[in-house]
């Protein structure tokens, strides 16, 4: 194990833990996502690599902590952000959408009022939606309080204040559904716990609803009102729409592997974005379209990662199969690493927060494996890697490395966050 600045270059630095800090300060707090970024790193990488950046990029976007935190600073007038889940896309946008405080409490007491009326009413029909398993994860008085709640909230014309009120809806989905509470996948909860399970529907909605609409308060003075963001629905393996040699600052954390073995976005969001009206095959191809999402048919890989290399021949000779699915991450982000090195300017700051995961008992140096991966075709300097502890974050603590249920490896209790400048040419 590294010491603190063993090493000049890679040490372990526990003023990055931010063990006691708030972490739902402003907007950051509207809606659960798995493995967040905390926003203290996100500003704290802002402020030391982008004093002079004007347009800061999150290509693995998530809930948009970095975007959030760029929008808090006056330096920046643009900000994109790319994810393949439109639950990310949802929450990003919300959270970075200043909408007056006046307008959206009149809205959330009229709404909130209009919902208890039609729940009481015996008169009231309301049609509810009938995705597979409907019944499965909901009980009747629960689907029958949010199709309420969702019927009402479609009524509503102004296209910010309805995202609004939608992403705290989708939040309460979550908190009233029969998911065992805390888990990322989707797991019901046992019948004893189940029998006890009885949720106040439009109470639950009511309250997340006035926690966001207090933060919007504090948000409306804080934020920058001249940094543009851009929301982009985009794949970041791809060629996006950001123009070339534009951006000045990354600050971003991949997904830690494919999302099968890893974190299960897709699983995650099914049931939020299943009540928003999204269909079956668009939620479940968000794990397909992740990093990783499709294993590599062999192990041959052009890769300019030695360190990948050798850590691949260690899983291989345990299990070929895995090799593969930990390869395919890889294969996929190196696409992401050329159209990064596409879309940054000379001299910008790229920062990776990123797990060292465990796979076969092996765990993955993926810290150096980015800076290999980079620097293998072009010019970057590798300035730090700073090593820290996760107090706080929301992802699981366990894995399973083994692909079998129940044989679990404790992982992810660190986090490695790399630091590199693109240089010119050579
Ligand atoms: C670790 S999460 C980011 C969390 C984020 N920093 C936050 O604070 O919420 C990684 C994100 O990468 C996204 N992702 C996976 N594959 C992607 C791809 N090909 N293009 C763009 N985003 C992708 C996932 O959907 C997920 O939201």
């Amino acid at each position: 194990m590294l010491s603190k600045k063993s090493n000049k270059i890679k040490y372990w630095d526990t003023s990055w833990d931010f063990r006691t800090a708030d972490t739902k300060y402003s907007n950051h707090g509207y809606h659960t996502y798995p493995a967040m970024m905390i926003p203290q790193i996100a500003r704290r990488l802002i402020r030391t690599y982008g004093k002079n950046a004007k347009v800061l990029l999150d290509p693995f976007m998530g809930s948009g902590t970095s975007l959030l935190e760029a929008t808090l600073h006056q330096n920046f007038k643009k900000t994109y952000g790319i994810d393949i889940n439109p639950l990310a896309l949802l929450i990003s946008k919300v959270k970075t959408t200043s909408i007056n405080s006046e307008l959206l409490e009149k809205e959330a007491r009229r709404l909130i009022n209009k919902c208890f009326d039609d729940s009481e009413s015996k008169q009231k029909t309301v049609k509810t939606p009938d995705f597979f398993n409907i019944d499965f994860w909901f009980k009747p008085s629960v689907i029958k309080d949010l199709a309420i709640i969702k019927t009402n909230i479609n009524s509503i014309k102004n296209k910010d204040v309805k995202n609004f009120f939608l992403l705290a809806f989708s939040e309460t989905v979550r908190s009233v559904s029969n998911t065992r509470n805390g888990e990322y996948k989707l797991y019901r909860m046992s019948h004893a716990m189940l029998e006890k399970h009885n949720p106040n529907t439009i109470p639950c909605f009511k309250k997340k609803l006035y926690f966001n609409l207090e933060r919007m308060e504090e948000y409306e003075k804080e934020q920058n009102p001249k940094c543009e963001v851009n929301i982009l629905a985009e794949d970041t393996r791809k060629l996006t729409s950001i123009p070339n040699n534009s951006v000045d600052l990354i600050v971003t954390s991949p997904p830690y592997g494919d999302s099968k073995t890893t974190v299960a976005y897709g699983q995650f969001s099914r049931l939020g974005l299943q009540w928003l009206g999204y269909d079956k095959g668009a939620v479940i191809s968000i794990d397909k379209v992740s990093l990783g999402g499709i294993p590599t048919k062999d192990l041959k890989n052009g890769l300019g990662s030695p360190t990948l290399k050798k850590t691949l021949k260690k899983i291989e000779a345990q299990d070929p199969r895995r090799a593969k699915d930990v390869l395919s991450f890889y294969v996929d982000f190196d696409k992401c690493v050329q159209e990064l090195h596409r879309v940054t300017t000379e001299g910008a700051f790229l920062c990776f927060v990123v797990g060292n995961r465990t796979v076969k008992g092996i765990q993955i140096p993926t810290d150096e494996i980015v800076v290999e991966l980079f620097q293998a075709k072009n010019n970057y300097k590798h300035h730090n890697t700073f090593i820290r502890n996760i107090p706080h974050k929301r992802m699981p603590t366990k894995n399973s490395p083994t692909n079998k249920s129940g044989n679990h490896a404790v992982t992810m209790n660190e986090e490695w966050i790399v630091i590199l400048e693109k240089q010119a040419h050579d």
